[in-house]
């Protein structure tokens, strides 16, 4: 098996995919087949064809995970300290570091991504493994005071078993950051990467139990969201439930929670501003504009997709985002691209769809805006960056996520009238801010509901930092302590002295 990252990507390139990519579920310490036998092909989104087969689960394939992750509840694992957990979790960093290059290679091939995004995921995970080893000894309770007569502590114990949901866009990453704070609080879990995505998540699985993971203790079964999603997520043997996706099926798996009144933490979609006031650094903010909408061809829930800028800068910002846009390459992710495909077709016709309808509304589309021929990218599934100008806050273009390279521009006057675009939509995920003056900054950052706020940064932060979504965008919290504690049940004990 190769790790050398000229040869992976001369492999990948030469045969469209590569050898020993896992082919099954990971129960219970290894892979296996669905019991059915089924299988399901993953496509190469750059290139629009199938390159590799993974197993499709059912419920018997869930239930069956479900089982194992139970009873690793009574094995080894719970036995462990707190410091051997993250020692298990210090190794798989480190090898996952020596095994980057495969690992960014596959997610590249899986979800179309640039190979310098998949590259910066898989460091990011890296990071986050590291981050969650050294956290595992430090989930420290209190001791309250209760006077001379009482003694009052609490006690963060492992919420139990843990189903994660994971979605198309981010697969490692995201899998990465429920995985590795559920692991290092002690839970054990049941992971189901999107059927668009399954590898990466596959073969972390296999990484962690060669770092000395007990068998059990981290299960991934792949599949649909409507069989294997929605049978983990009504099962009774889940005590916690971690969904990322699309707002209509975190509405679904909320449902299904309320049956066993099982928990629950949903991160769903954004539609997230991004302010540009007069005073701030233009090239720096037109820098910033175009990675939090371009990055992964803007197939991210906390993409800045709405541009908000004061009118005394808007032609000069528009001039320069569109030249900047028009010189951007498309290209499958393994090449020298600076922007790569959607990651499936249905989301390239949603895309479309938005945009279509927005042209026919009359809307003003200052570049892009459209499907991109076969004969220029080769059968691939890629959209033209696009940026649109929108026609009030009523605007779908406004209101409604549109998940794809796709940025709405609204032209305020001011830092209220920013402040009241920015809070306008349903969603409530991240916003950002450029702006050389502070106060208006820290105006900005208290005034808008948002799960994380960038000043001058988007995108700024890492593992270390709180992630999560407020009203549509969801709630609960994933990375920092906040994402630790979310797979912990918090006890208090009372002693009468
Ligand atoms: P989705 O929300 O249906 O899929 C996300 C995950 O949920 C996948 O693993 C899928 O298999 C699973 N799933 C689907 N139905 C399920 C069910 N009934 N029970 C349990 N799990 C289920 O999203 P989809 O259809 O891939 O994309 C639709 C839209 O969702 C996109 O256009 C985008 O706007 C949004 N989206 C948001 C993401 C985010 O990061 N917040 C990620 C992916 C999509
Ligand atoms: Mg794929």
């Amino acid at each position: 098996m190769r790790f050398d990252r000229a040869e992976l990507v001369d492999e990948a390139r030469r045969s469209g995919t590569l050898a020993g990519l896992p082919s099954g579920h990971f129960i219970d310490g290894r892979f296996v087949a669905s019991i059915s036998r089924a299988k399901m092909q993953s496509f190469d989104p750059g290139r629009g064809v199938p390159f590799a087969t993974f197993a499709a689960g059912s419920a018997e394939d869930v239930a069956r995970a479900v089982v194992a992750a139970r009873a690793a509840l009574s094995g080894p694992w719970p036995r462990l300290t707190p410091a051997a957990r993250g020692e298990i979790l210090m190794r798989a960093s480190h090898l996952l570091r020596e095994r980057a290059a495969r690992f960014a290679v596959v997610e590249t091939l899986d979800s179309g991504k640039l190979l310098a995004e998949s590259e910066g995921d898989v460091g990011g995970v890296v990071r986050c493994l590291a981050y969650y080893a050294g956290a595992a000894d430090k989930l420290q309770g209190d001791s309250v005071p209760l006077g001379p007569d009482y003694l009052g502590v609490t006690i963060e114990e492992p919420v139990g078993v843990v189903a994660q949901i994971v979605p198309w866009n981010y697969p490692l990453s995201t899998a990465a950051r429920g995985i590795a704070p559920a692991l290092a609080a002690g839970c054990t879990l049941v992971v189901k990467p999107a059927e668009q995505t399954p590898f990466t998540t596959l073969m972390l699985a296999e990484l962690l139990h060669e770092a000395g993971l007990p068998a059990g203790v981290l299960n991934v079964v792949a599949g649909t969201g409507a069989e294997a999603g929605a049978a983990l997520v009504a099962h009774p043997g889940i005590d916690h439930i971690t969904f990322t996706g699309s707002v209509a099926t975190g509405q679904r798996v909320m449902q299904a929670a309320a049956e066993h009144v099982t928990r629950l933490q949903l991160e769903l979609g954004g539609k997230s501003p991004v302010v540009l006031m007069a005073d701030c650094e233009i090239e720096a903010a037109v820098e910033g504009v175009i990675g939090a909408i371009y990055e992964n061809a803007g197939q991210i829930c906390s993409a800045g997709s709405r541009l908000i800028v004061e009118k005394a800068i808007a032609q000069e910002v528009l001039d320069r985002l569109v030249a900047r846009v028009e010189a951007m390459a498309l290209g499958h992710g393994l090449s020298e691209a600076q922007i790569g495909p959607i990651n499936s077709p249905q989301q390239l016709a949603r895309i479309d769809a938005h945009v279509a309808r927005a042209r026919a509304a009359g809307n003003r589309i200052l570049t892009g805006g459209g499907i991109v021929p076969d004969a220029e990218c080769g059968g691939g599934w890629f959209y033209r960056p696009t940026i649109i100008l929108a026609d009030g806050l009523d605007d779908p273009l406004v209101q409604e996520e549109i998940f794809g390279p796709v940025l709405t521009v609204q032209i305020v006057q001011g830092l209220d009238e920013a402040i009241a675009a920015a809070n306008a939509t349903p969603y409530a995920l991240v916003a950002g801010i450029y702006t050389r003056d502070h106060g208006s900054a820290w105006r900005f950052a208290r005034a808008v509901d948002a799960g994380q706020v960038y000043i001058n940064e988007f995108f700024a932060g890492g593992v270390a930092m709180p992630f999560g979504g407020n009203r549509k965008s969801g709630f609960g919290r994933a990375k920092g302590m906040a994402g630790l504690r979310s797979y912990c049940k918090l006890k208090s004990v009372v002693a009468r002295l």
